[in-house]
């Protein structure tokens, strides 16, 4: 259970969490056993700028592991990472990325390079973001999510029925505005920032609404699906997977967003095993933990 080694950090039936490098960590999985992957990554932006927060200005530090180390190297690491991604994608399995410019670019590129399949860029507009200090650029108020198949060749999962009834009869589009807020009714809105209920364990800097990614996984996976994120963080992932009845894998690095990630895993796991009316816990194994037991 040490960080850094390769016994799963937490593991509960199909929900593990591994403390480590996400280079380290994929190569030890099995080939082909993971049907959806969402990334949030380091976007790089903490190099010394400034920001707006609760009136005061503040600096863009979200820690050392948002460093850019130069262009060149940052699309490096995009590389290698989305690389190690694939082969643990099945291979009608699909890949999730979020950034902001200051990544994204590279990361579609490097999607490119690697052989995937662009299947959609998404826009998600954030209402309450952060006035722009220095008054000499637009406000930033988005991020980008790419979403691509892992090879020309993939089937990938869509489930359009789904996405049309959440957009209320219509197709849904590729310009995410207002999420309804999970598990409850759709005419429930949040702003773009997770709710204060989601970080009663703490927060992480970067944290995404659960909300965001129950759209994810509800567009694009199957209940009993295995759900993978290499940069976890506050395993946001793993809550929304939880609460969709879907497994899930997470990774990170850091001690205390591990911490994090174990109370809000099994606050979920609970409330789930309590809740008859949300999908079943996921126990049964496609793929043997012991098989995920990296050595
Ligand atoms: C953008 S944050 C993810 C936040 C997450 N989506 C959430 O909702 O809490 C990226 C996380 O990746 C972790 N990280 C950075 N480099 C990593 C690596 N090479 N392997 C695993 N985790 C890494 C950081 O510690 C950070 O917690």
């Amino acid at each position: 259970m040490r960080v850094g080694s390769f016994e799963p950090f937490f593991q509960q039936n199909r929900v593990m969490l591994y403390g480590g490098d996400c280079l380290e960590v994929l190569p030890r999985l099995p080939e082909r056993s993971v049907d959806m992957i969402f990334a949030d990554p380091p976007y790089n932006l903490s190099n010394g700028g400034i920001t707006c927060h609760a009136g005061r200005m503040v600096s863009v530090d979200k820690g050392q592991w948002d460093r850019s180390s130069g262009a060149a190297q940052d699309h490096e690491f995009a590389l290698r990472w989305l690389s190690a991604c694939q082969r643990v994608l099945k291979d009608n399995g699909t890949i999730w990325v979020s950034g902001t410019m200051h990544n994204i670019y590279s990361v579609g590129f490097a999607l490119q390079e690697l052989g995937f399949k662009l299947l959609n860029d998404i826009t998600w507009f954030k209402p309450n973001a952060s006035p722009n200090l220095s008054c000499r650029y637009f406000t930033h108020s988005h991020e980008t999510l790419i979403w691509a198949a892992k090879s020309t060749e993939s089937r990938h999962v869509f489930n359009y029925n789904t996405m049309r009834e959440m957009a209320g009869g219509k197709q849904m589009r590729s310009y995410w505005r207002d999420i309804p807020v999970d598990p409850e009714p759709p005419d429930v809105w949040i702003e773009g920032t997770p709710r204060r209920e989601e970080k009663t364990h703490g927060k992480h800097p970067t944290q995404k609404p659960v909300a965001l990614l129950s759209r994810v996984i509800l567009s694009s996976t199957h209940e009993g699906d295995m759900v993978l994120d290499p940069f976890a963080g506050s395993s946001t992932t793993g809550v929304a997977a939880i609460r969709h009845g879907r497994a899930f894998i997470g990774i990170e690095t850091d001690p205390g967003y591990l911490g994090l990630s174990v109370q809000r895993l099994e606050e979920t796991l609970a409330q789930m095993a309590q809740n008859p009316h949300l999908p079943t816990p996921p126990s049964q194994d496609t793929v043997a933990p012991t098989q995920l037991r990296v050595m």
